[in-house]
């Protein structure tokens, strides 16, 4: 602490970072250079899936990098192709076949988006009021938030932009021009607004008819999170394309277009590429993170701890919870500033969101039952401060 307050940073800023510097962090707790021990409800930025550090993890880790720390795509590597498999593995209830590596959700989008343009020789995207998909120029295109796209307006590709969740605007596109449509199932850091089953029937249905691809962005929903591989088995939904980054790999950097086959087949070898994507330790990772999902049943558990959260919340400043399993917002109108001040103070990291109203959970899938307590008391001592 003493040497990062007394020197200049030669780090930009990104994010205002919480307030502590961190120093380590396992399973769902975080410690400061302090001593002190936050219960994690923000998981890293949905990231940290398996909690932090999962032994599992680690190891896989340490013994790949002892291995064969890296060679690109221009190598066939076993980890790679185990890798892919057990991931189609786990999407293949929603249909996806084949997956392309590469190393974080705008990269996903980014390839998805331009694929679209690629295959359909349309040259228009559609997406959402409130969608957020990425910081490259085309993620920036169907991105809703100002405050990082005006900058660059003249320079996006024009996209179509609808209401979310509103069935009649979907009738009102001239689908002929539409490449590709991206939508994430909940969005999320618009402040947990869950797509409605019918609306998302809908904008399937008339993708299919009008030849568009459909890209579910699933960067935060997906990995478990929902209680099920993917959001699309939630919805029950089979996408031309899933997006996939974020928890994937327990915190390694990662990202994933998975495809149906009939996308898929229509791509020539040189049409994707990476150098870092799908590397050796990522990959690893990926493994082990899938095997930790399904040996310690944290999709069961994730639904189980999204119940008790909504429960703790009753009767509490929090007027709602939206969401689904373990992507949740709680509602607290006029003081949810406030209320992430307090349990901050009370040692709980949560997230805030482009809703000013809501803060957002996207703890590990096995956040423990001391984490939640910890929540159900804070919650019951916020306004008791003079
Ligand atoms: C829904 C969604 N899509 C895409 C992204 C971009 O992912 P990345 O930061 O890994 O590029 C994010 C990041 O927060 C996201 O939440």
């Amino acid at each position: 602490m003493d040497i990062m307050q007394s020197l200049p940073s030669a780090l930009q800023t990104t994010y205002a970072p919480y307030p502590i510097v961190m120093e380590r962090a396992r399973g769902d707790q975080v410690w400061a250079d302090d001593g002190a021990a936050y219960f994690d409800f923000y998981g890293g930025h949905c990231v940290a899936s398996t909690g932090h550090s999962h032994p599992a993890v680690v190891q896989a880790i340490a013994a790949q990098a002892e291995k064969f720390l890296f060679y690109s795509t221009a190598g066939a590597l076993k980890i790679r192709e185990q890798a892919a498999n057990a991931l189609i593995e786990f999407a293949a209830g929603s249909g996806m076949r084949k997956v392309f590596f590469c190393n974080s959700g705008a990269e996903a989008n980014e390839n998805a988006l331009k694929l679209a343009l690629m295959l359909t020789g349309r040259k228009k995207w559609l997406c959402f009021d409130g969608g957020w998909h990425g910081r490259s120029l085309s993620c920036l295109a169907v991105t809703d938030d100002p405050s990082i796209t005006a900058a660059y307006a003249a320079s996006l590709l024009e996209v179509i932009r609808l209401p979310f969740n509103d069935m009649r605007a979907l009738q009102s596109v001239d689908w002929s021009q539409i490449a590709g449509c991206i939508v994430e199932p909940i969005q999320s850091i618009a402040g947990i607004r869950v797509a409605d089953s019918p609306w998302l029937d809908a904008l399937h249905v008339f993708c299919k008819k009008n030849g568009t691809l459909l890209i579910l962005d699933e960067i935060q929903t997906g990995v478990g999170r929902m209680g099920r591989p993917y959001a699309a088995d939630h919805f029950a939904l089979q996408p031309d394309i899933i997006t996939s980054a974020k928890g994937l790999a327990s915190g390694v950097p990662i990202g994933a277009m998975l495809m149906r086959e009939s996308v898929a087949k229509q791509l020539k070898p040189a049409d994707l590429g990476s150098t870092f994507g799908g590397g050796p330790l990522a990959c690893a990772a990926l493994l082990a993170t899938l095997k930790v999902i399904e040996n310690e049943q944290l999709m069961q558990r994730a639904l189980a701890a999204s119940e008790r959260i909504r429960a703790i919340c009753r009767g509490t400043v929090v007027r709602a919870v939206r969401g689904v399993g373990l992507l949740l917002g709680l509602c607290v109108p006029g003081k949810a500033a406030a209320l992430k001040t307090h349990l901050f103070d009370q040692r709980i990291m949560v997230g805030g969101s482009h809703d000013t109203d809501v803060l957002r959970l996207m703890p590990p899938l096995n956040i423990s039952d001391a984490a939640m307590d910890a929540l159900a008391a804070a919650l019951k001592t916020f306004g008791d401060q003079p």
